[in-house]
């Protein structure tokens, strides 16, 4: 029997819709070859669901994921509501509901390197190698959910952050079963010296690595964390943290790949997992079919994974491989002699379905470059 999957898209704003087309071009590249079924539904968030209905992200649309078994994103921003804190409705707004509304409480981000791209990298390539990080963060708790205020003249402003330890005990549970199937050691990151939150993410962490006495836990402090990324990256296999912490990390982390483009994320919880490319809407680039499209590439492979569709997961990580090695790549990682968003998805989806000769033929995809050269 053909095995079926309903997946709700939310291409979202800027460069999401770009990066969302050649990620399900993907999926049905290994829905052919492994004969699945995907059928997708599309809905509104953020700035393009505000226009659309008035809010970031709809009861009908949140509907539809709840009823679905995945769902994809492309991202969510726009620059027009950065200018003005006051407004009610931010595009940012649609992405946390989705967060909340699935309970999606644990963000699993990897940072993956590529000896090819090691020069985009400001951190020395020696550096690079072996480095290979999966961050865990937490994603529906923290100072992103706390009560905010300011006063009537934005004088004053205040956010609350606040966990308790069944938040903390999910993520870490996760996390730790994550961990013993790596390298086996996990860095609990925080600022245990300053926060209460902190304290009581290591109380309850310390607790439950008990019960997985084959993983090794340490701390650190988040500025420590933030510099040894850059100074001694390989030292790190899975990385644990909270909301905000987690947040700036996994943007920091994404340099050691050589661009935020290539990083994908899945998050989940006790329902349909969401899957996601780390970055952002990207507004100077939309519509001009430039996006790297790996990070959402990367995200559709981790759904394959999620579903436990794991050859369709292996088969997409090997044609990003492919891609990448061969310099198939887009405008943000060779500036000059890149692809388009859409090329890049259609010579991964042909490396999939067995269309392009494994061996490349160079001469024949040189056609398909961008026309600037
Ligand atoms: C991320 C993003 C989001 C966040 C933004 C777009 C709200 O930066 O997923 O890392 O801050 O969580
Ligand atoms: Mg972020």
């Amino acid at each position: 029997m053909q095995v079926s999957k309903k997946i709700a898209v939310l291409p979202g704003d800027g460069v999401g819709p770009e990066v969302i087309n050649p990620a399900i071009r993907v999926l049905d590249a290994v829905a052919q070859k492994y004969r699945y079924h995907f059928a997708y539904t599309f809905g509104s968030i953020g700035a393009d669901a505000i226009e659309k209905s008035g809010t970031p992200l709809s009861d009908a649309t949140l509907a539809d994921c709840i009823t679905s078994d995945a769902v994809l994103l492309g991202a969510v921003g726009h620059p027009k509501y950065d200018k003005d804190p006051t407004l009610p409705l931010r595009p940012e707004m649609g992405l946390l509901r989705i967060r909340k509304e699935l309970g999606l409480f644990a963000s699993i981000r990897p940072v993956t390197t590529y000896p090819s791209l090691y020069h985009l990298s400001p951190v020395k390539s020696n550096l690079l190698e072996h480095v290979d990080i999966v961050i865990f963060r937490e994603l529906t708790g923290g100072i992103y959910f706390g009560e905010k205020k300011h006063d009537a003249d934005f004088e004053s402003a205040s956010d609350q952050s606040s966990y308790t330890a069944k938040e903390i005990t999910a993520i870490a549970r996760v996390a730790f079963d994550y961990a013993s199937k790596r390298k086996r050691k996990i860095t609990l990151v925080d600022k245990a010296n300053i926060l209460e939150t902190s304290r009581l993410w290591r109380k309850v962490v310390t607790a439950l690595a008990e019960s997985y006495p084959a993983v090794e836990l340490d701390f650190m402090y988040a500025d420590n964390a933030a510099m040894q990324l850059i100074v001694n990256p390989a030292q790190f296999d899975v990385i644990l943290t909270d909301n905000l912490f987690g947040d700036i990390l996994s943007d920091e982390a994404s340099v050691l790949s050589g661009s935020l483009g290539l990083l994908p994320s899945a998050s989940i919880g006790k329902g349909p997992a969401l899957f996601e490319p780390i970055h952002g809407a990207y507004p100077q680039t939309a519509g001009k079919d430039t996006a790297n499209p790996i990070g959402t590439i990367l995200a559709a492979a981790m759904m394959m994974e999620y579903f436990g569709f794991n050859d369709a997961a292996a088969d997409i990580r090997q044609a990003v491989q492919w891609a990448i090695q061969n310099a198939f790549v887009s405008k943000d990682i060779d500036p000059v002699n890149f692809y388009f968003t859409s090329t890049i998805g259609e010579l991964i989806c042909d490396y999939i379905t067995g269309k392009t000769d494994h061996a490349v033929n160079k001469g024949n995809i040189q056609i398909r470059k961008s026309t600037i050269i």
